[in-house]
């Protein structure tokens, strides 16, 4: 009688519940993720509910967002799902780094420009690239400087780095470089790498002559495909720049001097109050190198106020915590799409991010596309079956055989 519903309870026995026990007599409650916003996106279904799961990163008190999961998991599709998706939903542009060389059937599809950055190229991107408002201040050299002497660290090396006289006059020459292409803006003035080793060149002190002779490989030399003006088109809405075909020896400079050519994108699209997507892809290749790794750092913590929403992607956790300054990428990530991880790195973000032994099951042994998603404070687990059948899929997919497959389609 009791259990009917005449709100009549015959029971004397009564007892407090606490949350957890209450919610299991109210089996229909599930935490929800759907933002009716117009810009909301895409990202699998609810786990528990088979409800839609749509959200806007923009909404996020920081946009900044991981996609963490071990090899295979899903990690570069569902970045490229989301790609697809804020393509033709937001008016967005999005700038991809790709090592994989994977991305280039989705982006030529959506007629962005694939850039292959590699010494046999002949597409070219110049670090040395400038825009008014580069800067917060109304200094953008300083700014630039700032990136030309992290390049000349990359580039002289050594255990010490760059020496303070070795710097005061790199400084200098980068200020006497801009100063003659601010004089006369036009796009055939901007400078290039030459013209900072012709200026080296040029002074007193032998430092100078020393970081000149340690560039010339880079200007004169067989590595000199940084030395060249811009010629692609760089302001497509959908630029993914190709950095595969990069040696060793290059990659830690190309790695660098493309997020320099992002931050300069972010910069001109503030001005248009356009917002910018920038998808790291194999993030841990970044967080090696020193410089790469400080400039991450930086994008995580500048980008937000200038309209830019960076996608860090990397198989281990334990790359994002290798020291205190990388970490803050970690913590300032409101965004993480997390699919199936290691059991190391289980154990890592169970503690990091204080989720519970049933939350963790969700990423223990996961297919493709399942996962963890954490969006501010929410915790949801999701499910994306993509359907394989699509055209859509066959330009996002890794798998060796479907690749082969979709390359003999044409
Ligand atoms: N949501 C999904 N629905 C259907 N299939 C998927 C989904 N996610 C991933 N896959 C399949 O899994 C394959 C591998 O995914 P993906 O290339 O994203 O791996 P990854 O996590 O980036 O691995 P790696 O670390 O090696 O780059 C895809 O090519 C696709 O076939
Ligand atoms: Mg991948």
């Amino acid at each position: 009688m009791s259990s009917l519903p005449l709100a009549q309870n015959l029971i004397e026995i009564e007892r407090g519940l606490t949350t957890s026990s209450t919610a299991i007599f109210v089996p229909f409650t599930t935490q929800e993720l759907f933002q009716t916003g117009k810009e909301a996106l895409y990202y699998g279904l609810n786990a528990l509910s088979n409800n839609l799961i749509m959200v806007d990163r923009k909404l996020l008190k920081n946009p900044n967002g991981l996609i963490l999961g071990t090899p295979g998991s899903g990690k570069s599709f569902s970045a490229k799902r989301e790609i697809a998706n804020a393509f033709l939903v937001t008016d967005d542009d999005i700038i991809i780094s790709d090592p994989e060389a994977e991305y280039s059937p989705l982006v030529e599809r959506l007629g962005g420009q694939v850039i292959r950055v590699s010494p046999t190229s002949t597409q070219y991107i110049n670090p040395m690239d400038i825009n008014m408002n580069y800067s917060e201040e109304d200094n953008p050299i300083a700014l630039k400087a700032d990136f030309i002497l992290s390049l000349c660290e990359l580039v002289v090396g050594g255990k010490e780095g760059l020496q303070p006289i070795e710097k005061t006059v790199i400084d200098r020459c980068v200020h006497q470089v801009y100063q003659s292409y601010f004089n006369d803006p036009r796009p055939d003035n901007m400078p290039v790498l030459e013209d900072l080793y012709d200026e080296l060149m040029k002074q007193d002190e032998k430092e100078a002559h020393h970081v000149a002779t340690a560039l010339e490989i880079y200007v004169k030399g067989s590595l000199n495909l940084f030395n060249h003006r811009t010629n692609v088109d760089i302001d497509n809405r959908l630029v993914c720049y190709d950095i595969k075909e990069l040696g060793k020896q290059l990659k830690k400079i190309g790695m660098l001097i493309v997020q320099d050519q992002v931050w300069g994108r972010v910069t001109a699209n503030r001005e248009e109050g356009k917002s910018t997507r920038y998808y790291m892809d194999e993030m841990h290749l970044l967080l090696k190198e020193e410089q790469t790794a400080a400039y991450s750092v930086e994008i995580w913590k500048r980008f937000r106020k200038w309209g830019g929403i960076p996608t860090g992607i990397t198989q281990n956790v334990k790359d994002l915590l290798a020291s205190r300054e990388v970490e803050n990428i970690f913590e300032n990530s409101d965004f993480i799409y997390m699919l199936n991880q290691a059991v190391g790195d289980r154990a890592i973000l169970a503690k990091q991010l204080n989720i519970s032994q049933h939350q963790l099951s969700y990423v223990t042994h996961s297919g493709e596309g399942e996962g963890l998603l954490f969006y501010g404070n929410v915790i949801l687990p999701f499910v994306d079956r993509f359907p394989t059948d699509l055209e859509l899929y066959r330009i996002m997919t890794t798998k060796p055989g479907e690749v082969a497959e979709a390359r003999e389609a044409g």
